[in-house]
């Protein structure tokens, strides 16, 4: 049986506070060593708390989108088995600590995230850029696509909302490598919300304008995080494209070793993660649509998105953890 026909079978909805548990305490770990200019510090203890709970789920997880290789990193590496092995078969695509500059400077928007899907229907791809574009729900299919240029994008997307190009927001990271994008988008008279890090949330923001006012994200940032981004759009609604930036030998030899032979496939964000997901994101820090965790003396409080595609539902979570002790603090 396929990856994708295994993902017809729903995964049980009791996962989901499960895997907002997960979240919740690799959230907590991080925000403990918010704004301390550390970011390898907050990462490590996103990441070790992340892993101990997520040993606890009945899953027989799989990482296929982690910290890095076998060999670069200890732990959440791409192919650790996780869970506690007594459940379904599972992929798992995560980020402990997402925006960990964010984090460490105390800006908005770094998450902690993770989705899950049946075994064999996330994207397996190396830790390279690739090249984004993603609108939220409610446009006809294919109407922004990396195929066309921006200034195309931006006026196929204005004329579908029924807004001129002018109240059309782009997020784009604000990178050198985006210099000629932004000039594009500039000239359209679109605006722009540079953001300095945090591409997963700016996806996500993009899935919805009307709380976030962003309404198309585009531009070039970690493949990783397109494919959590793709796991978090199969649940919201909307569609995004990715394609690889393979754009020397050893980056093309290292997705071939993936199984990705066509260098400059598009890929949709159901290709990128097909089957029933379950995706889950705590803040961190504040940002447009997540709170970031808050440290009382006598409790510890989250905010967590946890959403399935098989309903596409999107809950949110705001918990009030009372015994801090079992976050370790
Ligand atoms: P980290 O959490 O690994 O620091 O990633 C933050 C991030 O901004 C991602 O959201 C984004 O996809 C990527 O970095 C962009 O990479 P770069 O900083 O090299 O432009």
């Amino acid at each position: 049986m396929t990856g994708a026909e295994l993902g017809t079978e729903p995964l049980d909805r009791m996962l989901s506070i499960e895997i907002a548990r997960v979240t919740e305490r690799a959230a907590v770990a991080a925000a403990t060593l918010r704004g301390r200019g550390d970011e390898k510090a907050a990462d490590q203890a996103a990441v070790e708390a992340m892993r101990a709970e997520l040993n606890r789920v009945a899953i027989d997880g799989l990482v296929v989108v982690g910290e890095g290789e076998r060999d670069e990193v200890p732990m959440l590496y791409v192919g650790e088995v996780v869970g506690n092995g007594t459940g379904p078969q599972v992929d798992i695509a995560l980020d402990p600590l997402e925006g960990t500059t964010i984090c460490a400077k105390n800006l908005p928007n770094s998450l902690a995230v993770i989705a899950v899907a049946a075994r064999g229907s996330l994207f397996n791809v190396p830790d390279v850029y690739m090249e984004k574009i993603a609108i939220g729900p409610g446009y006809p299919d294919g109407l922004v696509s990396l195929r066309r240029s921006a200034t195309e994008n931006l006026e196929a997307l204005a004329d579908a909302k029924g807004v001129p190009v002018s109240e059309i927001s782009a997020c784009i990271l604000d990178r050198p490598r985006h210099a000629q994008l932004i000039e594009e988008v500039r000239a359209t008279g679109a605006s722009i919300r540079l953001i300095g890090d945090g591409d997963v949330a700016g996806v996500i923001h993009a899935a919805d304008p009307d709380e976030t006012g962003i309404d198309i994200y585009m531009g070039i940032g970690g493949a990783p995080e397109g494919v959590l981004a793709a796991a978090a759009l199969r649940c919201t609604g909307g569609q995004m494209e990715g394609r690889l930036q393979l754009n020397t030998a050893e980056k093309r030899q290292r997705a071939e070793a993936m199984g990705i032979t066509d260098a400059s496939r598009i890929y949709r964000h159901d290709e990128m993660a097909s089957g029933h997901v379950i995706f889950a994101a705590t803040g961190v820090t504040d940002g447009n649509i997540l709170d970031g965790v808050r440290l009382y003396k006598n409790r510890i409080e989250t905010h967590t998105l946890v959403m399935r595609s098989f309903s596409h539902t999107v809950r949110e979570i705001r918990a009030r953890h009372y015994d801090r002790s079992k976050f370790g603090i």
